[in-house]
């Protein structure tokens, strides 16, 4: 009788989890996803993670450890990179996308084609330990990401990955961000 009803629980969250917004689905985990390899990207893209992961010793990251770059690729070719800036009041930390998007507007370039995110933990001791799995960008910046997307009239994609940009995840700021609140609906 107990294995009859765990049986009926396990069809019923199965049923429920074909609607995708119901609360028992659990929520997908950027691992789960499908991951390419570096070389599976395109070359614009390898040059972008490339340029991302030449600053991660530029990250300010004391309190976290956790030293993120950034890279934009903009209309023109251009990329622009940024890194995380942490603060002794934590919650001031900027992120490392936001340091790359902030910096592109101070150039007076706003049209973002992608953006590159990975990053390289360090331990207590100064000696830097690898992020095997992709970096997602947090809540945060997806909103930043999204307004510049809305802004350019294109969709961003948003190139996610680990320390040495071996293993690699692909997404648009739309699949991050769905349903997203944006300039247009000021408008
Ligand atoms: N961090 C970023 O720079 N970007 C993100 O999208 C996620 C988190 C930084 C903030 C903080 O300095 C450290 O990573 C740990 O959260």
């Amino acid at each position: 009788m107990p294995k009859l009803i765990s049986a009926l629980l396990i069809i019923i969250s199965l049923a429920a989890c074909s609607k995708p917004q119901h609360p028992s689905c659990p929520i997908p985990q950027l691992s789960e996803t499908t991951t390419m390899k570096n070389s599976e990207l395109k070359p614009e893209y390898q040059k972008l993670l490339k340029a991302a992961i030449a600053v991660t010793d530029k990250s300010y990251a004391p309190y976290s450890k956790f030293h993120v770059a950034s890279a934009v690729l903009l209309s023109d070719g251009e990329i622009i990179t940024g890194n995380n800036v942490e603060n002794a009041s934590y919650g001031l930390t900027i992120c490392a996308e936001r340091a790359a998007i902030l910096r592109a507007n101070a150039s007076g370039k706003r049209n973002i084609v992608a953006i590159a995110i990975t990053a390289l933990a360090h331990d207590a001791s100064g000696k830097s330990i690898p992020v095997t799995e992709p970096v997602a960008p947090c809540g945060a910046c997806r909103q930043v990401i999204f307004e510049f997307s809305q802004l350019a009239n294109h969709d961003i994609d948003v190139i996610m990955s680990n320390s040495d940009g071996s293993k690699v995840v692909v997404k648009t700021i739309s699949e991050l961000l769905p349903m997203a609140f944006g300039p247009k609906d000021l408008s």
